[in-house]
C-alpha cells in the first residue's frame, strides 16, 4: 500500500463512488478548455466546457457534455447550432469568467458572428457546429455536433486544465 492508496477505489466499490471522489479522479485528466457559445436572439450565450472531444471522422463529429440546467445548453437546443472556442493562454481569464454566475460574460470580450454564432477573437481554434443529436445521460446532455466552419490560429500556447489549475506548455516547470 502506498501513501496515496486511500484514494484507490476497487470495482466492487464502484457504487460507492461519490461526486467528490469522482472529481478527484478526473483531476488527473489533462484537457484543453473551450468556451461553448450560442445565442438567444441577439444575446450571445456561452460557458466554459472541458468535456469536449472528437467522436468520428466520417462524418466529422464532435461532442460536448453540458449539465441539464445549463443556459448554454438551452440556447443550443433551441437554435440547433453552437460554437467551440479553444482558449489560448492569453485568454485564460475567460475560463473563470464563463463559468461564473454573471449575466455579463461577453462584456469587453471581442467576438464576431460566424454562421450566426459568436466566435471569440483570439481563440486558438474555433468551429461552428450543427447539432446532430442531443442525448440525455443522467444529469448531463451529450450534444453531438457536425462542424460547418472552422478556423485555426495554431498558437503554441493552449490553456491546459490539470489538477484544478490552468497551465500552458511554455510555462511548464515554472513555480
Ligand atoms: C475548467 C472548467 C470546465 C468546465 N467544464 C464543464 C463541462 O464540461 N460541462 C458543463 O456542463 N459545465 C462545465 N463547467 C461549468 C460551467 O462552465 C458552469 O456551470 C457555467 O456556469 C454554466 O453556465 P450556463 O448555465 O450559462 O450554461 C466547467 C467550468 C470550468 C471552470
Amino acid at each position: 500500500m502506498t501513501a496515496s492508496s486511500s484514494a484507490v477505489i476497487s470495482a466492487d466499490q464502484a457504487a460507492a463512488v461519490s461526486g467528490s471522489n469522482f472529481r478527484h479522479f478526473m483531476r488527473n485528466w489533462a484537457t484543453g478548455v473551450t468556451i461553448v457559445t450560442s445565442s438567444f436572439g441577439q444575446q450571445p450565450i456561452g460557458c466554459t466546457v472541458n468535456a469536449f472531444t472528437s467522436v468520428s471522422l466520417h462524418p466529422p463529429l464532435v461532442l460536448v457534455s453540458l449539465a441539464e440546467q445549463s443556459r448554454t445548453l438551452a440556447a443550443i437546443t433551441t437554435r440547433d447550432v453552437f460554437g467551440i472556442n479553444m482558449l489560448a493562454w492569453r485568454q485564460r481569464h475567460l475560463a473563470q469568467r464563463f463559468a461564473a454566475a454573471t449575466d455579463d460574460r461577453f462584456a469587453d470580450v471581442p467576438y464576431r458572428l460566424e454562421c450566426g454564432v459568436p466566435v471569440l477573437e483570439g481563440a486558438m481554434a474555433a468551429a461552428v457546429c450543427e447539432v446532430e443529436r442531443a442525448i440525455v445521460v443522467a444529469d448531463h446532455v451529450l450534444v453531438l455536433g457536425r462542424p460547418q466552419w472552422f478556423d485555426c490560429a495554431d498558437s503554441p500556447d493552449p490553456v491546459i486544465f490539470f489538477g484544478g489549475w490552468y497551465q500552458t506548455f511554455s510555462r511548464m516547470g515554472e513555480g
